[in-house]
């Protein structure tokens, strides 16, 4: 059967390719397609092979029954393919309707396919509007992946078959996260969980502002690229600066395959199916649960957490998905605080420990699909300073759950109410007389709880933004992975 060669960019949505428009799809403005034209050239030129060498931004094949695929995610072809060709930086690939060649300094060499095992319709709608709604509700589901099979909680013990000898993690000084946008969030959370069941001092660098410096013995830090894609191209310059210093790397990510894989010594996958909308949501939940197994694990190879509190950490861990269920149940409520809202000036977001880091995540989520002002801050830092930005038109949403010093953010709650400024509290357990604007009970799960508290801010997010009637899936200025620094 003659195969054809088909160029997509990084969106799968068919419907927006146009070839013969370079660069018109402006809601994909950081990758203008230009190997779109390319292969429109050469068909019109009556070329029939396609050659395609990768050098430092991502590039992959998709070996499909009806064609062959190039992309630099495998998110583009996902629907057509699970059989994948990852190049490596320097190989050439010649695709023509015969098949695929693959060459490395002039010389041939084999084609090595993966299959993907992502099921069927992860990479569908499945009768939801956006990708991002879906995959809000995958959560549940993805973090039972994330999380089977991984954990024994008779022993309170963990296994994330990763290769750090224990002698290592007890001689280890610093964890050091390098990761860019949500997954420098969810890096947050993970350095508390870290440096409370680990007792290693553990410090979260934006990867983009990264350098191996300040002293550090490099066989006394780990540092670990958190990383969706595995091709955030801030994150890989920030692990090869690690590399080059000659520290130990990891890398946690959702991608098989990809490059930070093939840089690193050990990877953890953190299995939560493919993420198509630009707005990450599931990978946000999935990445904490997979950092706070490594944090056990870490923890308990250190000696630094009993076998008890181990058990109980891994109990809130369990919890989580059906916590997350029934935060979803509740979309309907938080469909209509987020039409009352929607017009407002500006949205803060308030919280402490692992809530601080949710507050940051919150706002960014809000930000990204609503093209609204909004921030997330350490709540006892609005006295600082953003408390002048509040006013009775800037709701602020807060997390006062376990987890999250909820009786200390309570004091800045009512800084904010003084100010006239409705309140919208995620709230477990008894915080006392009721005063909030609107409160929505998060299930008491223990020190998980500022996590189900972001499935609340995801789902107002998604809501404010489809009021507005914003291109949710895909925020104009954005991309899924960012592959230039
Ligand atoms: C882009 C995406 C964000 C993502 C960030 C890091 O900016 O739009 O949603 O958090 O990259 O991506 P990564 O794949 O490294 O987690």
């Amino acid at each position: 059967m003659k195969r054809e060669t088909r160029i997509y960019s990084d969106s799968i949505d068919e419907d927006r390719f146009d070839p013969n428009q370079p660069g018109s799809n402006d809601q994909d403005r950081s990758r203008p397609a230009p190997s779109a034209i390319d292969a429109s050239t050469a068909a019109i030129a009556g070329v029939d092979e396609l050659f395609a060498i990768r050098q430092d931004s991502p590039l992959v094949i998709g070996h499909g029954e009806t064609g062959t695929f190039l992309g630099s995610d495998v998110t583009a072809f996902l629907e057509h393919t699970r059989e994948v060709t990852y190049l490596d930086d320097g190989e050439l690939a010649v695709i023509s309707g015969s098949g695929v060649e693959l060459y490395r300094d002039g010389e041939p060499v084999e084609v090595r396919t993966e299959q993907l095992t992502w099921e069927a319709d992860a990479a569908e709608k499945g009768g939801y509007e956006h990708y991002m709604r879906k995959e809000i509700h995958e959560q549940p589901r993805a973090l039972r992946q994330t999380l089977s099979g991984r954990y024994d909680l008779d022993s309170g013990t963990v296994d994330v078959e990763v290769d750090l000898p224990r002698e290592y993690l007890r001689s280890i000084e610093e964890i050091q996260i390098v990761a860019c946008g949500t997954s420098n969030y969810a890096g947050r959370y993970a350095a508390e969980l870290f440096e409370s069941l680990a007792d290693v001092r553990t410090t979260v660098e934006i990867a983009s502002e990264y350098e191996f410096d300040g002293g550090r013995d490099p066989w006394r830090t780990l540092v670990v690229a958190v990383t969706q894609s595995g091709e955030t191209a801030d994150t890989l310059s920030a692990i090869r600066k690690a590399i080059r210093a000659g520290a130990r790397t990891l890398a946690v990510t959702n991608t098989l395959g990809s490059t930070v894989t093939r840089e690193v010594d050990d990877s953890v996958f953190i299995r939560a199916g493919p993420e198509i909308g630009v707005a990450a949501t599931k990978t946000f939940a999935s990445q904490v649960a997979t950092l706070a197994l490594l944090a056990v694990y870490v923890g308990r190879e250190r000696s630094a957490l009993s076998s008890n509190r181990a058990r109980s950490v891994l109990e809130s861990l369990r919890s989580l998905p059906g916590a997350v269920q029934q935060v979803l149940d509740r979309e309907d409520a938080v469909h209509g605080i987020a039409t009352e809202y929607a017009d407002s000036e500006a949205f803060f977001f308030i919280g402490r420990k692992y809530g601080r880091s949710v507050a940051l995540e919150g706002a960014l989520k809000l930000k990204e699909i609503s093209y609204d002002h909004a921030e997330g801050f350490a709540a006892g830092e609005l006295k600082h300073g953003p408390l002048a930005l509040v006013t009775a038109d800037t709701p602020v949403l807060a997390v006062l759950t376990d987890g999250s010093a909820a009786a200390e953010t309570l004091n800045n709650v009512k800084e904010v109410q003084a100010r006239s400024a409705p309140v919208i509290g995620a709230v477990s357990g008894d915080i006392g007389e009721s005063y909030l604007d609107v409160t929505w009970e998060v299930p008491d799960i223990g020190m998980f709880e500022p996590l189900v508290t972001n499935v609340y801010w995801q789902l107002f997010a998604y809501h404010v933004a489809n009021e507005k009637g914003r291109s949710i899936d895909k925020p104009r200025n954005l991309a899924k992975s960012v592959t230039v620094e």
